[in-house]
């Protein structure tokens, strides 16, 4: 039996955020490397491994045969959560995505609204949209890290507390973190902060925006 491998520390720090004993989904797994490692390690004592293309969850049964997870990891071919039932996962991860389609994918299914489940976020870009949606929903996050693997990277532990905030733009793109105290948060608010700058070219909002947040630093 081959042993787990190492997770890169992208989907460490997803890994770092899931409660032991619990059921996992891992939304748009891909080669299910969190899923499989999470069980491997006696984290989860199992997971769905959810992808809406066929060509990665072929990626995802190759792992799951080559490390003997077929009894501890399930496949589904879906559209983020469509077949994930309440029961099934406590702890979902939905990691390498756009912040929007994040947030799509968590407004599409009905047991979301839950305070004993937990969402673990990871999202790609437009982090910003991603967090207004969360608030505005009655979710909160409820830490919030960066990692770096070559590029700089943030994680959300997110639950639904049922208190619904309407949040500024800067918490969009501050949340969680502590940039004056975490130089890997400064570095992803920095880089929030360059995008925000190339994205404002005159534009007043964005660039208010951009100076406020160069306060966190
Ligand atoms: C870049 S990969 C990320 C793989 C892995 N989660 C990670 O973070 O390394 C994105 C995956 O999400 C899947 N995906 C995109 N939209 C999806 C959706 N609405 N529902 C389920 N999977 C989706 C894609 O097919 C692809 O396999």
């Amino acid at each position: 039996m081959k042993r787990p491998f190492k997770l890169d520390s992208r989907l460490n720090l997803c890994a770092s955020f899931v409660r032991k004993g619990v059921k996992v989904a891992d939304i748009g797994t891909d080669h299910a490397y969190l899923p499989v490692w999470l069980c491997k390690k006696g984290i989860a004592i199992s997971a769905l491994a959810c992808d809406i293309g066929q060509e990665p969850l072929q990626n995802a049964l190759n792992t799951i045969y080559k490390y003997n997870a077929e009894n501890l990891v399930e496949t589904r071919l879906c559209n983020g959560l469509a077949k994930v039932n309440d029961n099934e996962a406590q702890d979902i991860i939905i990691a390498g995505m756009g912040g929007e389609t994040i947030a799509e994918i968590i407004d599409a299914w009905q047991f979301a609204k839950n305070k004993d489940k937990h969402f673990i976020l990871q999202p790609m870009t437009k982090s910003d949209e991603l967090v207004n949606f969360l608030y505005k929903s009655g979710f909160e996050i409820i830490e919030q890290r960066c990692c770096k693997e070559r590029k700089i990277y943030t994680v959300m532990l997110v639950t639904y507390t049922g208190n619904i905030q309407n949040v500024s733009k800067e918490f969009t793109y501050l949340g969680k973190l502590s940039p004056k105290e975490n130089p890997l948060d400064r570095e992803f608010l920095q880089m929030e902060i360059r995008n925000l700058e190339n994205k404002a070219k005159g534009n007043k909002e964005y660039e208010i925006v951009a100076e406020n947040l160069k306060k966190e630093l």
